[in-house]
């Protein structure tokens, strides 16, 4: 299928689809929102992003720019100031999956929207999104990431190194002294990786503990990307694990 095919939604993941995501963890998704629905999402999001946002500079953060430019502005829990996004039909279909790969446990536990502004959005380094949570804890969770235009290369789609869930939290650094993003200490054998190219409101779901990268956006429009986070809830671990790359530890 093209990237720029319209596509029409799934109720229900197939069997196929589950056992694929368990073994590689992550998985493509054609469509988690209809067409009309995705221009619905583009207008929230452009007015959470916009200069009248009702949005505090608390939830409003650069992922991975300095000086004050806007490289990868990210909003935290965008659903807290425009409710209307728990009420679309992405959402309840995000809920549908996430109960399907993680079990009938499975809760929501924020969104997030990550923009990245035309030709010059910052990439968004290789990392697994575990390292940014607390280590002491044991995390079954994921993450489903919509893009409100087609998603490619060129402006920053989702790019996954497959199996890479299974071998536990690798070290990360600060990308910047003065960013909150992460980054892989380590080098990434990027020829394993698979680039997910989607059509507007297609969909990647990805394992907390998957290897993923977005590349920078070269294109002459906004990247916008909607995530949608589920999990089960979290359980002490017997063994904590130390993350000294977290500031709250420091
Ligand atoms: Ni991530």
């Amino acid at each position: 299928m093209s990237p720029t095919a319209p596509a029409t939604p799934p109720d229900e993941l197939t069997d196929e689809q589950v056992a694929a995501y368990h073994r590689y963890g992550y998985l493509a998704v054609p469509a988690i929102a209809g067409p009309d629905e995705v221009i619905a999402l583009q207008d929230i999001y452009d007015e959470l992003f916009g200069s009248g946002s009702a949005v505090p500079d608390a939830d409003r953060f650069e992922l991975a720019g300095s000086g004050g430019e806007e490289l990868l502005p990210q909003i935290v829990n965008p659903h807290l100031y425009a409710p209307s996004l728990l009420e679309t039909g992405a959402y309840e279909r995000a809920c549908r999956f996430a109960i399907q790969l993680l079990g009938d446990g499975a809760a929501p536990a924020g969104t997030h929207a990550i923009r990245k502004p035309a030709r010059h959005g910052a990439e968004t380094p290789w990392h697994q999104d575990e390292a940014y949570w607390a280590p002491d804890q044991r995390h079954y969770a994921l993450s489903i990431w919509v893009p409100l235009q087609e998603a490619t290369v060129g402006n920053g789609c989702m790019q996954f190194l497959p199996g890479s869930h299974r071998a536990g939290v690798a070290p990360h650094r600060l990308i910047t002294q003065d960013a909150h993003g992460l980054v892989l200490s380590n080098p990434v054998d990027t020829g394993e990786a698979v680039v997910c190219e989607l059509g507007p409101g297609g969909a990647t779901i990805h394992d907390s503990q998957t290897i993923h990268y977005t590349g920078p956006n070269t294109s002459d429009q906004p990247r916008r990307a909607l995530i949608m986070a589920f999990g089960q809830p979290a359980e002490p671990m017997a063994n904590p694990r130390h993350f000294p790359w977290r500031r709250s530890d420091w």
